[in-house]
């Protein structure tokens, strides 16, 4: 080994003894700027001789490609779940169960231990070197996101000291705690994406992004506390092998405590439940484990948990509040929902300020008013409901809550089916709607527009810069620089995503139109049966939709109704005239436009050549600059040029531009 060669196993490794002292110790020796300069050397030596660089070095735990599709791993022992005690007569029982079991009246030694709200994870580590890492899948199977894994700076690449298993594989979950929530969904929200509706959905999403930069830029965290398969090296007992991995460097929870006995579960549950609120991340209960390993061996398990373990669950959260007013919200399909404006108060270490009432006959069925006081609950989701009204302290004069007939946006009268709880504002102009399908379209899951939040989408439509969804391929940077808080970048930023976004799959776009009942699985089922052709799709009869497996006919005639509206046909054939088409597909059949080869002469008015020629492409036309026999037709825009003498001559047809319009029209 040289001297570069030295120099940089010597940063690593005080880099990961730096990382062990913050992240497991929690007492860094080091300030921020001081471990940054380390880091920065250790970068550019690597820079200066890649050779060098190893997968285990700090610097590697960004930087991996995005991937297509996630591996999948089989785990080499099962990872299995817990049965739940709902309540401390549960926790008795389980240990009477143990004792009987074991034919023993001695206390039972437990490990005791938060159960963490977040994603179970298997970490593999071989020969200290941590070499992939999996999801739970389910238990058996699990998908291969060792690149995620990589990017949690608290997670060791390599295994401190010289002595630990050959191979070691360590449970844990990764989780993000309430703070860095709050901010990530901060930045989501200036970034116009969606919030995350709590943080373990958080936690969820971003470990399962394809492209490990995306996960590098999510604040996550995680806490190991199960053995999986270990070779060449044996424990006696949970709390030994426990606090062998922290030595080892990974992150164990700091409130895992040796309990023994019926009375030592009760205890640990009532301190536990008392502290959730203030602890920094999110508990749903705890978990009692049996500490030797030969006592687990002798129990064994059920199907799908181990019978030496069981997870203590808490009650949900509640709180007392007031209903300060009753708003409602006009989704995209039209749909009122009723939604209760509370006095903000704190549950868990959120503050809840708003509860869905969801519909006219839930509030009558729970006779929830304007003024009353009422005890809610949050499960888990940052969205609370209502459980009850206390209506001892309701105020007097109160009145039933009625929604009303009219459309609180648009004034028009809305609608209700016999048998539906739903009304609904039936005008498609409402411009409630008209944003709610916007938002809709441009959401992660449909075209993915990053950057067009709920703000700017209320700003264009409320100045009727948009309409309709194709109109936001029309939106221009100097349109956008010219609103209040946009500057050139932004808007050029935003003008950009847009325009990337035209490259999208049959999926994506028919679940981005909102047709009703259509999710995701849906649109994906469309896309197979109808090979990714929108025509076909289009011309599809409600007999022919009804026999697809899973598309019953609530969702054909959804379905049917849509294609009916001609404004649809018009604003998907916009889409598509605009430049959007699929990838990976056949390109969209038109009979006047494919296979047929153009030429153009002249310019033209509504669009510039390079947009037609895209058009002409995405049908699977051709586009040639020349003249030929083969030329089928010729389009002649302003001051055209001597190629139309040309084709007179080669009785090749001549089309006018509004011609040309009317061709690439798929829907008449
Ligand atoms: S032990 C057989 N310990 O809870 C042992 N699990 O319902 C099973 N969890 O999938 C795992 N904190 O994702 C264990 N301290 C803890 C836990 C914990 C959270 C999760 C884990 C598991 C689920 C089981």
């Amino acid at each position: 080994m040289n001297k570069t060669g030295d120099k940089i196993k010597k940063l690593r490794r005080i880099i990961e003894e730096h990382n062990y002292q913050y992240y497991i110790l929690d007492a860094p020796v080091i300030s921020d700027n001081e471990y940054d300069t380390l880091f920065r050397e250790l970068e550019t030596l690597e820079l200066k001789s890649p050779n060098l660089i190893t997968a285990e070095s700090p610097t590697q735990r960004v930087g991996a490609k995005p991937l297509e599709y996630f591996d999948t791993i089989k785990h080499r022992t099962p990872m299995l779940s817990l049965a739940n005690a709902m309540s401390s007569e549960n926790l008795i029982a389980f240990d009477i169960r143990i004792k009987k079991a074991l034919k023993t009246k001695n206390n039972i030694d437990y490990i005791a231990e938060p159960k963490l709200d977040g994603i179970g994870v298997e970490l593999i580590y071989e020969k200290g070197t941590f070499s992939k890492g999996c999801t739970r899948g389910d238990g058996i199977i699990g998908e291969n996101i060792t690149n995620n894994l990589k990017t949690i700076s608290s997670l060791p690449l390599r295994l401190r000291g010289s002595s630990f298993p050959n191979l070691l594989e360590v449970r844990g979950e990764v989780f993000i705690s309430k703070e860095d929530f709050l901010e990530l969904n901060k930045s989501q929200d200036q970034n116009g994406l969606p919030q995350f509706a709590n943080p373990r959905n958080a936690a969820a999403g971003s470990l399962r992004q394809l492209d490990p930069a995306v996960t590098a830029n999510r604040p996550l965290s995680i806490f190991c506390y199960e053995a999986g398969a270990i070779e060449g090296k044996g424990f006696k007992n949970h709390m030994e092998f426990l606090s062998t991995i922290k030595k080892l460097g990974l992150p164990v929870n700091p409130f895992i405590e040796q309990t023994t006995g019926a009375k030592g579960l009760i205890e640990y549950q009532n301190k536990m439940e008392l502290k959730r609120v203030s602890l920094p991340y999110e508990i749903d209960g705890t978990v009692y484990k049996i500490n030797e390993y030969k006592t687990r061996e002798n129990l064994g398990r059920r199907s799908r948990s181990p019978r030496w373990a069981i997870a203590g669950k808490f009650k949900a959260q509640q709180a007392v509040t007031t209903v300060e007013n009753i708003n409602i919200q006009v989704g995209r399909t039209g749909a009122l929902t009723p939604v209760a404006k509370l006095e903000p108060v704190p549950i868990g270490g959120v503050t809840v300020t708003n509860a869905s009432l969801h519909n006219q006959d839930e509030i009558n069925r729970k006779d929830i008013r304007i003024g009353d006081t009422v005890i809610i609950e949050r499960a888990g989701d940052v969205i609370p409901k209502i459980i009850r009204v206390k209506l001892e302290n309701r105020p007097q004069g109160s009145r039933k809550f009625i929604i009303d007939l009219h459309c609180p946006e648009c004034h028009q009268k809305t609608n209700k089916n016999q048998n539906e709880v739903v009304s609904y504002c039936l005008n498609y102009n409402c411009p409630a709607q008209i944003k709610g399908r916007i938002e809709h379209f441009v959401s992660k899951s449909a075209l993915g527009i990053e950057g067009l939040g709920k703000k700017i989408i209320g700003t264009l439509v409320n100045k009727k810069i948009i309409k309709k969804i194709d109109d936001i391929f029309s939106i221009q940077v100097d349109v956008l620089s010219g609103l209040d808080g946009f500057g050139n970048k932004l808007a050029s930023n935003i003008v950009k995503s847009i325009e990337n976004s035209k490259k999208t799959t049959f999926t994506k776009f028919i679940y981005a139109l909102g047709i009703r009942n259509v999710g995701e699985h849906t649109a994906q089922i469309l896309e197979n049966i109808f090979d990714g052709d929108i025509i076909k799709f289009q011309n599809s009869k409600i007999e022919e939709l009804e026999l697809i497996d899973e598309i019953g006919p609530i969702v054909s005639k959804s379905i049917k109704q849509f294609w009916d509206d001609e404004n649809n046909k018009t604003i998907v054939n916009n889409c598509l005239n605009k430049g959007l088409y699929f990838e990976n597909r056949l390109k969209t059949f038109n009979p006047k436009v494919t296979g047929k080869i153009f030429v153009f002469t002249g310019s033209l008015k509504e669009m510039s050549r390079q947009e037609a020629g895209s058009i002409i492409k995405n049908f699977g036309g051709f586009v040639s600059s020349s003249i030929s026999k083969k030329t089928n037709f010729l389009i002649a825009g302003n001051r055209s040029g001597n190629k139309i003498s040309k084709a007179k001559d080669l009785n090749i047809p001549i089309l006018t531009e509004s011609d040309f319009l009317e061709k690439i029209k798929i829907f008449n």
